[in-house]
């Protein structure tokens, strides 16, 4: 199959959504989408013909950065497209010279460690985060 690697911010927000409900993500509403896209650094989807199939975002100031929803249509998972999606975001990253670059991932998706350790990512001790 053919796919497209598409980086900006004009991104198919209806796609998406489908991606994240199929896949019990977080949604976003459409009054978060404008500060979503306004804040975030990088964006990028990989399309099969004109359909959304993969996305994945970054957030950062310069110093740090943080890789966020990194996600692919579950009728396209292990086809390879998570892997351009991160091949993208690091191209972006080393574009750049962050001190730090994270991510979160889901500890009970078993093995999702890694995927990212395929791309040089390692799982540390010394984070935080606020309780909800
Ligand atoms: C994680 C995700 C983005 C991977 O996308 P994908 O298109 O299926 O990944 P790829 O086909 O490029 O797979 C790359 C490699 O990682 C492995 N891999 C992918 N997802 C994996 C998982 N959940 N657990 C273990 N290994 C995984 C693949 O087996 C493949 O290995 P190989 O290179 O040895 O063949 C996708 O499964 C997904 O959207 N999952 C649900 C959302 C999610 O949890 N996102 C992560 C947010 S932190």
């Amino acid at each position: 199959m053919n796919y497209t690697i598409k980086i900006g911010k004009k991104i198919n927000i209806k796609d998406i959504n489908e991606i994240h409900s199929l896949l019990n993500w977080g949604n976003y509403s459409s009054g978060q989408w404008p500060i979503v896209k306004k804040q975030s650094t990088f964006m990028v989807q990989v399309l099969c013909e004109k359909k959304t199939v993969g996305f994945a975002r970054c957030v950062d100031d310069s110093e740090m950065c943080m890789i966020y929803d990194v996600v692919v249509h579950p009728d396209y998972q292990k086809k390879g497209i998570g892997t351009l999606l991160m091949k993208e975001v690091l191209k972006y990253i080393k574009s750049n010279n962050f001190a730090t670059v994270s991510l979160f991932y889901d500890i009970k998706n078993k093995g999702l460690d890694n995927f990212y350790r395929k791309f040089g990512f390692e799982t540390i001790p010394n984070a935080m985060r606020l309780k909800k």
